[in-house]
């Protein structure tokens, strides 16, 4: 393989269309989300291969707590597999687990596991793989502006000094740098309440290809798309 050049620091990854890849096979949805944690091995390996810094996978969204109980329980037991299942391979590739989003609405055992797998991974050195989950950007700039009215309120900060850098601190992804890259599997054409704030000046790459398809070399080919792309950030 050619060596890639210009890669990004920071992936985000929208996964979608794992109903739409079970619908086409005639089998239940829950197939194809379990599917669909096949290529998020497969993404975050070949990331870590390749020396990416962060990525970061909508996995349950805010909005997500709509769908049928059946799935949704579903995908909360396959959360609790993956966390099991994959530890070996965190710390085989020398990756930092992360999770952003409600944590609190999550059942106990999965909690438990995140801490349990955050702790065992805290010291790992290479890639930070981030996992949303309960997350919504706009719950999560909700909070933000909460806690910095409450310290304004206590006098803790002038409402003067409140800056970017401010909001930011705020963030669930406090300290991580902004996604350089978006990918949405699945053709999808919008944010559905992802990082809205983060992926102010992100490169966005919609692919048809369904998540469940979308491995190490799809992902390549989002990678070339991005290293040949002119980031203007506003400028010429
Ligand atoms: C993405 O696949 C997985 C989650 C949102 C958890 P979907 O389940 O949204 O798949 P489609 O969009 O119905 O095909
Ligand atoms: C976005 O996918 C959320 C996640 C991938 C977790 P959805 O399938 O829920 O998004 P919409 O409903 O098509 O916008
Ligand atoms: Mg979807």
């Amino acid at each position: 393989m050619k060596k890639l050049k210009n890669l990004p620091v920071h992936i985000a990854v929208i996964m979608d269309g794992n109903g739409r890849w079970a619908k086409k096979r005639r089998l239940p949805r829950i197939l194809g989300h379990r599917e669909g944690a096949k290529s998020v091995r497969a993404v975050t390996e070949a990331c870590a291969e390749l020396g990416i810094g962060y990525l970061t996978y909508y996995a349950f969204s805010t909005e997500n707590w709509k769908r049928p109980k059946k799935e949704v329980s579903f995908l909360m037991k396959l959360l609790n597999e993956y966390l099991d299942k994959e530890k070996p391979t965190l710390l085989k590739n020398n990756i930092r687990f992360n999770v952003i989003g409600g944590i609190s609405r999550l059942p106990r055992a999965v909690r438990e596991k995140i801490s349990e797998v955050k702790k065992t991974t805290a010291k790992n050195t290479g890639l930070t793989m981030t996992l949303a989950l309960n997350y919504g950007s706009k719950n999560e700039i909700t909070e933000a502006v909460r806690k910095i009215a409450k310290e304004a309120a206590g006098g803790k900060i002038k409402p003067a000094e409140v800056n970017e850098k401010t909001i930011e601190k705020h963030l669930f992804t406090a300290g991580m740098p902004d996604p350089d890259l978006m990918i949405r599997t699945s053709g999808e054409m919008r944010l559905s309440n992802f990082l809205l704030w983060q992926m102010a000046y992100c490169e966005i790459y919609i692919t048809p290809v369904l998540w469940p398809d979308f491995r190490k070399k799809e992902l390549i080919k989002a990678l070339k798309s991005y290293s040949a792309r002119n980031r203007r950030f506003g400028g010429v």
